[in-house]
């Protein structure tokens, strides 16, 4: 029985994250720190940068969030670290802070898998009205991973597709880079696209009409590209109207072939009541509004959770813990790194 407080720790990209969840799941103390600033210059995420901030930033966040809760390490019930998969010096970072507070104050540690963690996040008490069962769809649309998921319960996960190239939130981000938009593009091509034409380009949505749910988006980056070169003056630079009107046709053939892909996932897994959206994408107006009609026409109802829950944090791995630490499935403390449950 799990009748005390769990600490979370997320360090396997550029989000380096912290939080306490009571064992109901109430969350306690919640803390992300975005290292953006120091990656955006280099347009897209370094990854000893990364590890140096999480060394620099997690022992002192997660002492924060301890603070915050008004708890010491020794009043907890384990520690749940993220151990893969990720970027390896930011995972070491993580897992050794959550192993070594485990170690000094007798607690149990879990390892847990980054999917995992954006699995279970719409199980969170309190976030969807009336909760979400098992077995769901879950749709994963970030900047690394692209995935369709059925989710049939803790620790029972089966891939039902993914992408054959570039993630959603990749291709996002190098088409905004095209567009002459700043790194990550996605929430500014969503802001360029509001004004633009989604009908003056014709782009093609990537693998519609297919079977299965595998996803691809090489082919529409490249689409985008060809339109640029197209439309770029000599000075390289497009007009404003232009710039917004592929923007807008980009964005509709994402939300077109994700709704191609969401439809065929969802048939695959007939007894689905909800479709959970996870990742950064999930906080696309245009993709949400697309999986919500999926989701009605399949007789499911879409649950996605607030946006600062979808993209990288630590509630979702304190609830994974928790979710794990109730069912005995914690694993032993040296199990880490590479080891840790693969959906
Ligand atoms: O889940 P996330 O925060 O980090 C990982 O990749 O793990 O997702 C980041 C990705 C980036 O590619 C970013 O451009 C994209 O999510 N993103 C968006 C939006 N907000 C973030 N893409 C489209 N529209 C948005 N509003
Ligand atoms: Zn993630």
């Amino acid at each position: 029985m799990l009748d005390r407080p769990v600490l979370g720790l997320e360090s396997s990209c550029d989000e380096t994250a912290a939080a306490v969840l009571a064992p109901d799941g109430a969350i306690l103390a919640e803390l992300v720190l975005s290292q953006l600033d120091e990656h955006a210059r280099f347009g897209g995420v370094v990854p000893e940068i990364a590890a140096r901030a999480h060394l620099a930033h997690l022992p002192g966040l997660a002492r924060r969030a301890m603070a915050e809760a008004g708890l010491g390490f020794a009043d907890l019930g384990g520690v749940a670290a993220t151990s893969g998969p990720g970027l390896i010096g930011g995972l070491i970072v993580g897992a050794s802070l959550g192993k070594g507070i485990a170690l000094a104050h007798g607690l149990p540690f879990v390892a847990v898998n980054h999917l995992e963690a954006h699995a279970l996040t719409a199980r969170l008490p309190g976030l969807v009205e009336g909760g979400v069962e098992f077995p769901y769809l879950l749709l994963l649309l970030s900047g690394g991973h692209c995935q369709c998921v059925a989710v049939e319960g803790v620790g029972r996960y089966r891939r039902l597709g993914t992408t054959l190239d570039d993630a959603v939130g990749e291709a996002f981000d190098k088409s905004a880079k095209l567009l002459g938009l700043p790194w990550p593009g996605g929430p500014a091509l969503e802001r360029l696209a509001e004004s633009g034409d989604p009908a003056r380009f014709r782009l093609p949505a990537p693998m519609v009409g297919r079977p299965g749910c595998d996803f691809s988006f090489s082919g529409l980056k490249t689409a985008v590209a060809q339109h640029v070169a197209r439309e770029a003056g000599e000075d390289g630079t497009m007009a404003e109207r232009t710039r917004a009107d592929l923007a807008a046709a980009f964005q509709a053939a994402v939300a077109t072939a994700l709704a191609d892909r969401a439809a065929n996932a969802l048939a695959m897994l007939p007894a689905a009541r909800g479709v959970v959206v996870a990742g950064g994408v999930a906080a696309n107006g245009a993709v949400r509004r697309a999986l919500a009609a999926v989701a009605e026409r399949g007789g499911a109802r879409l649950v996605a959770p607030p946006v600062r829950l979808c993209t990288d944090n630590a509630v979702m791995v304190a609830w994974a813990g928790i979710e794990r630490l109730r069912l005995g499935l914690a694993g032993p403390p040296d199990e880490a790194l590479g080891h840790a449950p693969r959906p």
